[in-house]
């Protein structure tokens, strides 16, 4: 430590620091934000104890459990499909609400919005492709995740629940993937979107009323558009990370994922 003129010893540039960061860790707003056995944590120590805590006292890393079987961790038994659906989803998310800056849902302006975001926007033909591509992979990831866990029988109790949430979450999917089908407002999302309506027509009893109701009137138009765009961005969204919210944390009430075979 360097010495003063009247001998006191001068705090040098390192003391500074480490009287800070022992000054903000020390700190009751600092202890708030950081639980017990968190490493940030002043005087953290590396014991079994304290591991735990870290694990327990995250909220993403609260996701996993302390403590989790060794084939579990083997990408080979997963082939972390679920995880990467999962993956998909919040890739999706992000380059969705990116989209959402340069698009509006009305007959006149939907074509042209797209075909700007595609040629005028600074990065928009990427993101747009990372999108489109993102929803055919998730669409696959999920399928797979689901063929995976087939093969493995998980579907047996105790997961019978978590299948039937899965079906759900497989139908979710498959709805989102269809609804976004129809924004690009182009001549195959027109009658892609004729078509599936049509189909849904031929429902028993209810048939012409789902269409009507998902048409937004007789035959597809700005009602349409505007009714599938709130679906797409906002109610469907919603309803999947519901689903999934459950999905995961069935999968951490029913002992983990299942296995070894
Ligand atoms: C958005 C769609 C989905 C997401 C994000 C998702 C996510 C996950 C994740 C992260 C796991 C942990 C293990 C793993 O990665 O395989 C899991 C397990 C499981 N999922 Fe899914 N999943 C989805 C769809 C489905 C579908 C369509 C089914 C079946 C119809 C399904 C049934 C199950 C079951 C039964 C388990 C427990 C597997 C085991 O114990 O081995 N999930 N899911």
């Amino acid at each position: 430590m360097a010495k003063t003129i009247d001998d006191k010893p001068r705090p040098t540039a390192k003391d500074r620091v480490t009287s800070t960061v022992d000054a903000v860790q020390g700190s009751q707003a600092w202890s708030s934000i950081f639980r017990p056995g968190s490493i940030f944590r002043k005087g953290y120590t590396d014991s079994p104890r304290n591991r735990s805590y870290v694990i327990m006292n995250s909220v993403l890393y609260h996701l996993h459990p302390v403590k989790v079987k060794r084939h579990a961790v083997k990408v080979s038994y997963t082939l972390c499909l679920g995880g990467l659906s999962f993956f998909l989803f919040i890739l999706l998310t992000v380059t969705g609400i990116f989209l959402m800056f340069f698009y509006r849902p009305e007959a006149t302006a939907a074509w042209n919005d797209i075909q700007n975001l595609s040629t005028s926007v600074t990065f928009g033909l990427l993101v747009r492709n990372m999108h489109r591509w993102g929803a055919h992979l998730m669409v696959l990831a999920v399928f797979l995740h689901m063929a995976r866990v087939f093969y493995h029988g998980a579907y047996k109790p105790p997961r019978e629940f978590n299948w039937v949430i899965g079906v759900i979450l497989l139908t979710l999917t498959l709805l989102l993937s269809f609804t976004g089908y129809l924004l690009p407002w182009d001549q195959l999302a027109l009658w892609a979107v004729t078509v599936g309506t049509n189909m849904m027509g031929y429902t028993p009893v209810f048939g012409q009323e789902v269409r009507f109701v998902l048409l937004g009137g007789a035959e597809i138009g700005s009602e349409t558009l505007l009714r599938w765009y709130v679906l797409h961005v906002l109610f469907l969204p919603f309803v999947i990370v519901i689903f999934m919210a459950i999905h995961f944390w069935r999968v951490r009430k029913d002992g983990g994922i299942s296995g070894p075979l």
